[in-house]
């Protein structure tokens, strides 16, 4: 299994302040940022596009930006995406006519591929794409909202493509996104994600050192 990696994702933070607020977390020990892309038609919520990540390459950020593409039709947003600085372009798979030519497209443009399934989405999706892909994203809550409640059946799910992942040896992070917090995050990473992404868990308290330092510890 791979480190574990942290990824605050911004759609907690304080946008008013987005730069200083990517600043203070990577400051505090995070290791990628989280970017949720929302459209108000694949989710019902509207967020930021690739020019506000492409602000935040410009403020400075150096570190990996793991965008998660909450939108329908997909393949319009990937060349603005690679173009802005995303390091990671993950997609819902659904939300794309044709799967493999989404992925390939990512990879032709130097950025790194995943591919999200939701709560109610079966790992059946990996059965001919798993090779294709650098990441691998559970959502554990319904997308479109931060500070929901973390969904438990995602645990057994997780066990399932982290054996998947590892029985056909390939190098793939297996990412949760949705609910997660100090008291489930140690039963997450046992259940087989290397990768945690957590808004308001991070965002909503006042001391980001702490509360990452924290998380860190929880997973042993
Ligand atoms: C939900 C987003 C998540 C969300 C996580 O659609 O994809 O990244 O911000 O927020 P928390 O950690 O608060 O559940
Ligand atoms: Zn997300």
């Amino acid at each position: 299994m791979q480190p574990p990696v942290i990824a605050p994702s911004i759609l907690s933070a304080d946008f008013a302040r987005l730069g200083a607020e990517v600043d203070a977390v990577l400051a505090a020990g995070a290791d990628w940022i989280h970017f949720d892309v929302m459209d108000n038609h694949y989710v019902p919520n509207l967020t930021a596009g690739p020019l506000v990540c492409r602000a935040l390459r410009r403020h400075g950020v150096t570190a990996p930006i793991d965008v998660h593409l909450m939108v329908e039709p997909v393949d319009s947003l990937v060349p603005e995406f690679a173009a802005a600085g995303a390091t990671y372009i993950s997609f819902h798979p659904e939300a794309s006519r044709h799967v493999d030519r989404t992925i390939r497209l990512i990879r032709s443009f130097g950025c790194r591929p995943g591919l999200v399934l939701n709560p109610a989405t079966p790992l059946g999706w990996l059965d001919h794409s798993l090779g294709t892909i650098d990441l691998l994203l559970l959502m554990s809550v319904n997308p479109g909202f931060a500070g929901q409640e973390f969904i438990p059946a995602v645990l057994d799910k997780l066990t399932q493509a982290r054996r998947l992942i590892d029985a056909g040896g390939h190098k793939v992070r297996l990412e949760v996104d949705g609910g997660v917090k100090l008291d489930n995050i140690g039963a997450i990473a046992r259940a087989g994600a290397d990768t945690f992404v957590a808004g308001s868990a991070i965002f909503g308290t006042p001391d980001y050192a702490a509360t990452i330092g924290a998380l860190r510890a929880a997973l042993g």
